[in-house]
């Protein structure tokens, strides 16, 4: 069977920005655009053009210079949303129009104060104006997660109808489960009419630290499009991580899907936009903390310098990353400090590294992690003993 490509669509620049303190300026949006243009992806969401002057300066900036993705804005199902977005777009090569309006119990009741006729009314309004400027539409039901099925589909049937060229299911909360998640895309591809012309994409959110699950779910169900973030940056718990849901489908060919990212830039990009943004990466995260290819117990030691491959399922190679590294601590082991002292030129015979390892471990006892540059002056000090 042929595998499917699945688009990476790039929210860091719209839903990633929205974490609190990370505001970049036009110039440092458009380094990022490049850069994410140059790793792959396949739709980049370059802003929310009404919310700001200088949000519809990068939108435009960004649609300028960008030639292979698609430059999508975003807008609510509000004309002049929709007006500004594609004015801010017109010099895309490939413009996109992202619009829609929330669907759940709650958003109508409680935010938008209105009736569920009302919703249908206003998205169809929406996706027609958006329409009557560029042919890619959009339409996302806001709050999709907690939607009930059966009205969710209605909406999209008529978005559809109105023209959207593709269905964005957010789980705005990050409430859903994977499989409750998997099952509302396998439901609207059974239940909406026209949905077969149109891409269904996935938009989770990471309250419950689900998002990356199910996006999978998502799309193992039927959906041909993730949105993502690089770090996974976004409003509250961040949205679905673009180097995990990438990596999952790489390592996992039985799912039969791939997307177009060049994986060995993802480590450079995820410091590059931790450092521009200035939100830190934490050290345990999925292929781009710093600990993602770090060994410190003896036993995973022992087993990764026989073969990387008993504790590691990605080549670091694969995602830029130089090799993995045997970080030294008092839980290390012989074979370890062996490798390591190899490693910075001196290898030791059976009984000098029984001597040595009992030297480390009072070293690695007063410090969190021995370093090379502990190792040489071990060395240095038990020469001298020996003299
Ligand atoms: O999480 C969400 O629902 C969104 C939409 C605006 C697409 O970000
Ligand atoms: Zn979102």
């Amino acid at each position: 069977m042929d595998r499917q490509k699945i688009q990476i669509f790039d929210t860091t620049l719209r839903d990633g920005e929205q974490v609190p303190g990370c505001k970049l300026n036009t110039k440092e949006k458009v380094d990022v655009a490049k850069r994410l243009e140059a790793l792959g992806v396949d739709v980049i969401e370059a802003g929310f053009p009404i919310s700001s002057p200088g949000d519809f300066e990068s939108v435009a900036a960004i649609a300028a210079v960008v030639k292979e993705a698609t430059v999508c804005g975003l807008s609510r199902a509000v004309e002049k949303d929709i007006i500004t977005a594609a004015d801010s777009l017109t010099g895309a090569k490939r413009p996109r129009i992202h619009t829609g309006i929330g669907t759940s119990e709650s958003h109508i009741k409680y935010k938008l104060q209105t009736t569920p006729e009302k919703i249908v009314e206003r998205a169809v309004a929406a996706v027609k104006l958006a329409k009557s400027f560029v042919e890619d539409v959009e339409f996302y039901a806001e709050d999709a997660g907690r939607t009930d099925n059966a009205f969710l589909a209605y909406v999209c049937e008529q978005a559809v109808k109105a023209g959207a060229t593709v269905l964005n299911i957010p789980d705005t909360t990050g409430y859903c489960l994977p499989e409750e998640y998997g099952a509302k895309i396998k439901y609207l591809k059974e239940n909406v009419k026209g949905v077969h012309n149109v891409a269904l994409s996935t938009h989770c959110h990471n309250d419950l630290g689900m998002a990356t699950a199910n996006s999978i779910a998502g799309v193992v169900n039927g959906a041909t499009q993730i949105e993502c973030t690089i770090n996974g940056i976004g409003e509250r718990a961040g949205n679905t991580a673009l180097e995990e849901v990438v990596m999952v489908l790489r390592q996992h060919p039985d799912l039969l899907k791939y997307t177009g990212v060049d994986t060995k830039q993802l480590n450079d990009l995820s410091r590059y936009v931790s450092d521009t943004m200035r939100v830190p990466v934490q050290p345990n995260k999925a292929i781009v903390g710093a600990n993602a290819f770090a060994h410190s117990s003896g036993i995973h030691q022992d087993g990764v310098i026989k073969k990387r491959e008993t504790y590691e399922i990605i080549d670091p190679k694969d995602v830029g990353v130089d090799h993995s590294s045997i970080v030294l601590t008092a839980r290390s082991g012989r074979a370890a400090l062996a490798y390591r002292m190899k490693n910075i030129g001196h290898e030791l015979t059976r009984d000098e590294l029984d001597v040595f390892y009992a030297g480390f471990l009072k070293v690695a006892d007063e410090k969190k992690e021995v370093k090379d540059e502990d190792l040489h002056q071990l060395v240095e000090s038990t020469v001298k003993v020996a003299v």
